[in-house]
């Protein structure tokens, strides 16, 4: 069937079969991250544009490029959030989330949006499943969120994955890493890209991210990072090394990893699925992310899942069925047991199980028909001759044998 009106290029409808997936990858999250004791919050979709230019970055593609930045009717700069972290920062601030001593462990389900060119693994609208603790600064914290990471993947059935890992550094290492980006790619002035030509003045880290072709090239040779960590850093990143290998967490040493978003200190990873290419989670630490907001200087560490491209893992892999747990029926019915055939299928219901019935006087045949095509595990049939037993015939549509059952059986089928 036809419409007039189609969605926007980048968004989609997700319909119920996938999104019962869906629900199921969610479900496995909140089970996941309650063992860590990480608490769910929601935040709203909409925000003012500056926490995000703030703290993602002025110059990042995320801030200067891809974000839904508008002004509203009361004339204030508001953006469609392009992340959470920079949302839950806020909220931690603004509600006073903050508990002396301890660790503030939050967790979102959402979507975010981001101006990006579509393609495979790449939405304009797209969710994510992402998870914050604020409040501490060992390395230890790395290196549960890592494993928290690791866990919910595994318990997916995703192990085939490989952790990318790098230290950014602090400000204070960062400045003279800086120095020498700046040094590096003043070589190379002229092949960078003109969006590069101003980010090696304004923030040179951010060539390093850069997606053209030819700064690349040129960023392939950079010195590393490593080499300008304070002894703070680097024994944070040593500390971080060591745990990820105690816990046989796969991953792999990767300088040239700064990550889309400034917010960033020591610890930064990625999470990429063997073969795919694409990364489906990313993180890292934010020391000075609560402080930029206002707050006290308290640091934060986290990660965010692409929910799309972890559901393409899943069904690219065949890794896990997500199959009803309940049995699902169908109720034909001859035509003098209409009515009861909807009361017997809130009994039904009622005990907790799927149960769905043609609804207009159809022949036996059309119904059965129905039935199958709605994918039920079992057809009840009604007749009327058995009915007044207490009767029905309960047909297993996935070995095609019925059989004649009393009715306070069906629920232990
Ligand atoms: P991010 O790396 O920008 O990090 O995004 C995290 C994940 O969201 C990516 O790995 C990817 O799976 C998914 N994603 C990003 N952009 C798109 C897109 N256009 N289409 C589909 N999926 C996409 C962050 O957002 C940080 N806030 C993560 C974080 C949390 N860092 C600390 N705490």
């Amino acid at each position: 069937m036809k419409s007039n009106y189609i969605t926007l290029r980048g968004v989609r409808d997700i319909l119920p079969e996938e999104l019962s997936q869906w629900r199921n990858v969610e479900d496995k999250a909140r089970e996941i991250f309650k063992r860590y004791n990480y608490k769910e919050i929601e935040t709203p979709i909409l925000e003012f544009a500056e926490i995000f230019t703030r703290s993602v970055g002025e110059e990042t593609d995320i801030v200067r490029k891809e974000m839904y930045t508008f002004k509203d009717r009361g004339n204030r700069l508001v953006a469609l959030r392009p992340e959470g972290t920079a949302p839950v920062v806020r909220a931690y601030l603004e509600n006073n989330l903050y508990i002396p001593g301890k660790i503030t462990k939050l967790y979102y389900i959402g979507p975010m949006f981001r101006y990006d060119r579509p393609q495979a693994g790449r939405q304009r609208e797209f969710h994510q499943i992402g998870v914050e603790a604020i409040g501490e600064s060992s390395y230890l914290l790395d290196g549960e969120v890592i494993s928290l990471l690791w866990e919910f993947l595994k318990s997916l059935g995703i192990d085939k994955v490989t952790f990318l890992i790098n230290s950014v550094g602090c400000p204070t290492c960062r400045s003279s890493y800086t120095e020498a980006l700046k040094d590096y790619f003043r070589l190379y002035k002229e092949k960078l890209c003109g969006d590069c030509k101003i980010r090696l003045e304004k923030n040179p880290l951010r060539i390093l991210d850069c997606k053209v072709e030819s700064c690349k090239e040129i960023s392939s040779n950079v010195p590393s990072i490593l080499d300008y960590l304070c002894k703070e850093c680097s024994v944070h990143f040593t500390e971080v090394r060591r745990l990820l290998e105690s816990m046989n967490i796969p991953y792999i040493l990767d300088t040239s990893l700064v990550r889309g978003l400034d917010y960033y200190t020591k610890t930064a990873f990625e999470v990429v699925v063997d073969g795919l290419g694409l990364s489906v989670g990313g993180g890292g630490r934010y020391d000075g992310l609560v402080e930029e907001f206002g707050g006290p200087p308290i640091p934060g560490i986290g990660f965010a899942i692409g929910m799309e491209r972890l559901i393409n893992v899943i069904r690219d892999k065949n890794l896990i069925s997500f199959d009803e747990r309940n049995p699902y029926y169908f109720i034909v019915y001859d035509t003098l047991l209409a009515s009861e055939s909807l009361l017997l299928a809130n009994k039904l219901r009622g005990k907790g199980f799927t149960v769905d019935l043609s609804f207009s006087i159809k022949s036996m045949k059309t119904q059965m028909k129905e039935s199958n095509k709605s994918r039920a595990k079992f057809t009840i049939i009604l007749k009327e001759e058995l009915w007044s037993e207490d009767k029905v015939v309960v047909r297993d549509m996935t070995i095609g044998e019925q059989k004649e059952v009393y009715i306070k059986e069906l629920e232990v089928l």
